[in-house]
Order: structure tokens, then sequence, then C-alpha cells
């Protein structure tokens, strides 16, 4: 009690001083190798509303110049600050360690950041809610000094409901204290890394997506879990923040903007209905239905795509079902790092262009590489119509987990699912890449995670094992060789077992060919320039390269009209510090392949599909169709007539069926 008031009073003058402080203002830090948009970005960064799928019209965004500074030594605790004021600005959404930071500073592991916001004085009656999109990878949040929450995972999102804390009408104070273990324990980390080499990359710390606030009623929709399939059935479960079980009411607007259907229910209790005769969902014609959602005087945007994921035999072969149909798969392996900004992306304008790349070449997937991305990357590919192979961020490669950490990686991949069920665009879920903190122990750890991942999300396929350690489990036999893919074929590498006909045959990586263009285009730190002759394989020129990669398009070609390849992976969409193998170098400023070519041999994997009973690609709705299914007496699903049969049978969940060649497609391909 004694000396209460001196270190009050010190406390104080060093909070106001603050506010006087001469800090270093934010500048980008020249990266190793810039792209088109890192000096376009300024301190206005991602203006866009960060979740489109719970939407409200109060909301505010906290993004752009924060202030910064490393912690000074484990004392430097509590708020205000114990070590002084943060003297420097840094750029909020960004990684500490990228020249968008305006840091560019590495291994620093614990940090403070501190900004502050209006909140506007009609808001008051509301609740105000702060949401971090994402922190890596530990965060301690104080608004007005006062401890509000902690938060651990780099990936996931948090919100904090500081109602009785906020000034309506004033000036409010945000710190965050963030921490990031990288390297030092077992936590989901993707490729990061303190010591990049090869295929592990610069880490990324602190707030790297968006912060922002929103006004809500009291009780309000915290979560929105809707999945909508071929059939028009659409489930849906709105959770409440306060009154379990209120009223919530569903409303489905059309093409045109018109209402096309509504439904009541109660909120945390799913209910389903039904939409008649909805286009669906798919990657050359991805059709979206924009869905209003009410609780008391809460109103919330979002939207869905109605499509059906499930497995069934074609023509004898096992295969994933889109809709009922094989579509064969065919995209990169994406692993959405950039120079400028590491994990985040410059804009969201940069972040759709690498998307739009891989649609001009005709593919119709990505696999998003141990990475989770921002909302609005989900967002655009089910706009664009890009199916979405979704990895659990892995492990550190070389260490296996204790049970705290293999638990701690159960709660972010049951995270994961919760926080991207909604999407249309994503089709399978990851578990493990090539064993990458994978236990060895008996039984296999992703026995029990797949059958976790299956009650969270029924309505899509689950890949338990992409690559190597393989014991049977989920939906897919996947195989990654380079260069040359071994694509549901008889003879194999990786996994060293055997193609199990009961599981779909699938190529999660191969390719890797790469081409050292010259420095302008390249990561320019020299530990990276020396690991460019681990690349799984270098082309002198780039005649060499479009031979080679013609080659490995025939080699996968044949697989798919001769054994049971369903889809394949491409490694990759661009360089990646000292990985010279993208389809762009790592600046999107130098493109690899021969477009046309590319064009052709992709297309030409589809063609092989169809012989097999694949979907003809751009079909959309031809010829001889029939109704499969009728509601109150009008059609709800048509389908060609040679597949109604099977349509016929199919339900939400997963199932086996055949059906007979497609007379309209083997014409396609004699
Ligand atoms: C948010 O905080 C306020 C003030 O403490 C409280 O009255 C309200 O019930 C909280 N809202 C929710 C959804 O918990
Ligand atoms: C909008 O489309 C629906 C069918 O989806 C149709 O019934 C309705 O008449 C259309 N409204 C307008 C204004 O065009
Ligand atoms: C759906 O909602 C989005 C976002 O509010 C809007 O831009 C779009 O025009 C809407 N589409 C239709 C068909 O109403
Ligand atoms: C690739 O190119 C860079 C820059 O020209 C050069 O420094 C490096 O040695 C080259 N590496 C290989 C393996 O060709």
């Amino acid at each position: 009690m004694r000396s209460a008031w001196p270190s009050s009073l010190a406390v104080a003058a060093l909070w106001a001083s603050r506010f006087v402080f001469a800090r270093m203002p934010y500048k980008v830090q020249t990266p190793p190798l810039d792209t088109d948009w890192t000096y376009t970005v300024g301190t206005d960064p991602w203006p866009e509303h960060p979740r489109p799928q719970l939407r409200r019209e109060a909301w505010q965004s906290l993004n752009g110049l924060w202030t910064w500074r490393a912690a000074a030594s484990p004392d430097d605790v509590g708020s205000p600050p114990k070590a002084g004021p943060l003297d420097r600005e840094v750029m909020v959404p960004s990684c500490i360690e990228s020249g968008l930071s305006g840091l560019q500073i590495l291994n620093v592991r614990d940090m403070w950041y501190e900004t502050t916001f209006d909140v506007p004085s009609d808001w008051k009656g509301q609740q105000v809610l702060l949401n971090f999109e994402a922190v890596d990878y530990e965060a301690t949040v104080f608004v007005n000094g006062v401890e509000k929450t902690s938060h651990v995972g780099g990936y996931a999102r948090f919100t904090i409901n500081v109602t009785d804390i906020v000034k309506f009408g004033g000036t409010n104070d945000l710190l965050v204290f963030v921490s990031d273990p990288t390297d030092a324990i077992v936590i989901p980390v993707g490729k990061q890394t303190l010591n990049p080499s090869h295929i592990f990359y610069r880490s990324c710390s602190g707030i790297w997506q968006q912060v922002w606030i929103e006004s809500a009623p009291e009780d309000h929709i915290s979560r929105l879990d809707v999945a909508a399939d071929m059939d028009g059935l659409m489930t849906v479960n709105v959770l409440s923040s306060v009154h379990k079980g209120a009223k919530v009411e569903v409303k489905v607007f059309g093409q045109n903007g018109s209402e096309i259907a509504s439904q009541t229910g109660s909120a945390d209790e799913q209910f389903a209905f039904t939409v008649e005769n909805p286009d669906l969902w798919w990657p050359d014609s991805p059709t979206l239905y924009n869905l209003t959602v009410t609780l008391g005087d809460d109103e919330v945007n979002s939207y869905t795509g109605f499509r059906t994921v499930f497995k069934g035999k074609v023509e004898g072969v096992m295969r994933h079902l889109l809709n009922g149909e094989f579509v064969f798969q065919f995209g990169t392996l994406d692993q959405g790092y950039w120079p400028d900004g590491l994990h985040t992306p410059p804009s969201r304008e940069a972040m759709v262009y690498d998307l739009q790349v891989l649609k001009n070449f005709g593919m119709n997937m990505l696999r998003k590489h141990i990475k989770i991305e921002p909302d609005l990357f989900y967002e655009a590919c089910d706009r664009m119509g890009l199916l979405v192979i979704q990895d659990m961020p892995a492990l550190s490669a070389s260490k296996t987990p204790n049970d705290e950490e293999q638990a701690e990686f159960q709660r972010q991949l049951e995270l994961m699912i919760n926080e991207h069920k909604s999407y249309p665009s994503i089709y399978s879920w990851v578990i493990y890449n090539e064993g990458w903190g994978q236990r060895h122990s008996d039984p296999a750890p992703e026995g029990g995670l797949t059958e976790v991942i299956r009650k969270l999300d029924p309505t899509r396929l689950i890949n338990s094992i992409s690559g190597w350690d393989d014991h049977g489990y989920g939906d897919y036999h996947d195989n990654h060789n380079y260069a040359h893919p071994q694509c549901g074929t008889p003879f194999y590498s990786r996994p060293k077992t055997p193609y199990d006909p009961e599981r779909i045959g699938f190529q999660g990586e191969y390719g890797g060919i790469g081409h050292n263009v010259s420095i302008e285009h390249m990561w320019n730190v020299q530990a990276a320039i020396n690991t460019i002759p681990e690349t799984y394989e270098i082309n002198e020129d780039l005649a060499s390269y479009s031979y080679r990669s013609m080659v490995l398009f025939r080699d996968l070609r044949e697989q798919t009209e001769r054994y049971a390849c369903s889809g394949a992976v491409y490694t990759q969409t661009t360089d990646v510090e000292g990985e010279v193998n993208g389809l762009l170098t790592y600046d999107r400023r130098f493109m690899r392949p021969d477009l046309e070519q590319w064009q052709e041999d992709i297309q030409s994997l589809y063609e092989a599909a169809v012989s097999r009973g694949g979907r003809p690609v751009g079909s959309g709705k031809v010829k001889n169709w029939v109704c499969v299914h009728l509601w109150r007496g009008s059609c709800v699903i048509d389908a060609p007539i040679e597949q109604a049969a099977l349509l016929r049978h199919n339900t939400m969940q997963r199932l086996q069926a055949t059906r007979p060649r497609s007379s309209m497609s083997s014409k396609m391909t004699s």
C-alpha cells in the first residue's frame, strides 16, 4: 500500500509519455524481392470486410499503422508495458518479418502492438465485438488497460466482447502482446522456420490478418454453418451468443436478387429445408446464392452454393464425385507465400491474381498447402470455381508431438474445419502431409482424426495422408513423386504400399520441374540461392522446360486412361524463396510455361477422364435431361438421362454407386 502512489504515478507518467514519444515512422522495407503490388499497398491495407459469410452493416476496420516494439525482457508484461512506450510504426496486418510490415525483423519471439480506435456514439446500446482474423501465434489483448483475453493458434480467428470497457463516441486504447515460439515447441507452423532452407521458408509472426470491430445486438449470431446439396437441401445451424433456441429465419435470394425461399428454425439446433431447382455449383459454372439470416434484431448477410461431394465407383473405379459426376481435378500446390508480405498477400487483388492465373490455365482445383488463408481467399475460390483441397498446417516436419502437443494439433484442426465448412469450394481436408509431425503410434493418429472430421463435416471427402505414411484411412490413396506422377498406378514409390482400389487414386504432388530464370526474379538471399540445386529437377532453358512438362502431362494422361487416376496436384503455383519451380516466379513477373501448350495438355487430361466416365468440362446443362427428384409436384433436380439412376440414389452422405458409361461422353473422345 505504502508504495502504491509513487509507482502508479510513475506508470501514469509513462502512459502519458507514449503519446508524445518520437516514433520511427512507417516505411516499406526493401524486401529481398518485390512484386508489382509492394509499393502500391499504402497504409490502408485490406479495406474489404473480412468475413464474407457473416457480414453485418455496422463494422470498422482497425487495419493500418499501429505502433510496435519487441518485448524487452520477461518482465515486460502487463498494461502498460513495463519497458516503456512502443516506438516503431508497423502496418497491420502483416508479418513482422516481411518488408510490407515496415519492420522486416527476424528472430523476435515476443512483441507488443498498440493502436487506438474510436467507437461510434450511435453504437451505444449495442455490443461491441473486437475481431482478430489471425495472430501468429499467441495473443494477449488489453483494451483501455484491462486484460480481456488470450488466444492460442496462428491461423484461427477470435472475437472479444469489449462492450463493458469501451468509450462510445470516444477513443480507446488497444494493446496486444504477441508471442511466436516457431521452432521452439511443436505447434502447427506449416512451412515456417527460423532457419529457412529449400522447402522451408521465412517464418511469419504477429498480427497477420485483419483486425476490426463491429456492432451487434446482445443476442446475435456468433456462427453460421450452412451446407447446400445437389438436391436443393439446405442444412443450417445458427449459433447464438446468448439465448439458446431463439427463433431464426433464413432467406435465400436468386440470381436476379429476388427471394426464392425462406425458412424459420431455432438457433443452436440444425434444421433443413429444400430450395426448388437450384442451379448447382460447378467449377465451370460456380453459381452462388445470397442469404440473409436473422436472429431477433441481428441480421447478417451470407451466401452458399449447392453441391454434393461424395465418392463412388464409375466404370468400376473408385472416384470422387461432384454432384454425382466424376470431375477430374487438376491444379497446383499453392503455398500462398509472397516475397513482400510472406503469409499476408499484399492485397486482395494480388491474392486473386494468382487464382486468375490458375483459372486461365484451365485448372479447376488448387491444393492449399499447409497454410490457412484469409476468408476472402475462399470466397474468391467460390466465386471463380476453383475446388480447394485444404491442408491442415503441419507440425514441425522433423519433430514428434507429445500428448499435449498432439491434443493441441487436434484442437486447431477442429477449429479449421468449423471455421471453413460453409465454403462450397472446399472439397476435401488433408490431415497429414508426408508424415510431418505424424506420430508413429499404434493405432496410427490419422485414424481417430479422420473420424473426428467425419463427425464435424460429413459433406466432404478426407485425404487423411497426402504422401508417405499411409495406413489405409480416409477416402484417398495419395501418391507423391517427383518429377513423374504415379497416380492410381500399380507402380509406386510413396506411399510404400500398392494402390488401394477401395480408395480414390490421387497424385497429391508431382512435377516441380525447375528453371533458374535470373537474379532479377529471385529471392535475393544467399542461403536460398544456395539451395536451388535441391530443386527436384532443373531445366537449363525454357525449351527443355516445355518438353519436360509435356512428358509429365503425357504420363498423367496415360495413367488416367489406363489406371485409376482421379486428379493431380502440380508443384507449384509460384517459386518460393530458393525453390525455382513455379508456374510463376516468386515476384509473379515471369511465367515459365508455354500457356497454350499447357491449356491443351490440361484439357486433354479432362478428356482422358471423360473416356472413363468423367464429366465433360464446360458441358453445363445439355441435351436429354430428365427429372430426377420431384418435390411437391415439381422437378427439383434434373440430370442427363444416363446419370439419372445414379442421382436418384444420392444422399448427402457418401455412397457407393456405379453408373453406366455416358454415351455422350464417349462421343467426345472418339
Ligand atoms: C458482452 O458484455 C456485456 C457487458 O459485460 C454483457 O452485458 C453482454 O451480455 C456480453 N455479451 C455476450 C454476447 O456475452
Ligand atoms: C427472378 O427469378 C425468379 C426465378 O428464379 C422468377 O420467378 C422471378 O420472376 C424473377 N424476378 C424478376 C424481377 O425478374
Ligand atoms: C449478393 O450479395 C453481394 C454482396 O452483398 C452483392 O454484391 C451481390 O450483388 C448479391 N448478388 C445478388 C444476385 O443479389
Ligand atoms: C541460379 O541463378 C543465380 C543467379 O543468376 C545464380 O547465382 C545461381 O548460382 C544459379 N543456381 C543454379 C543452381 O543454377
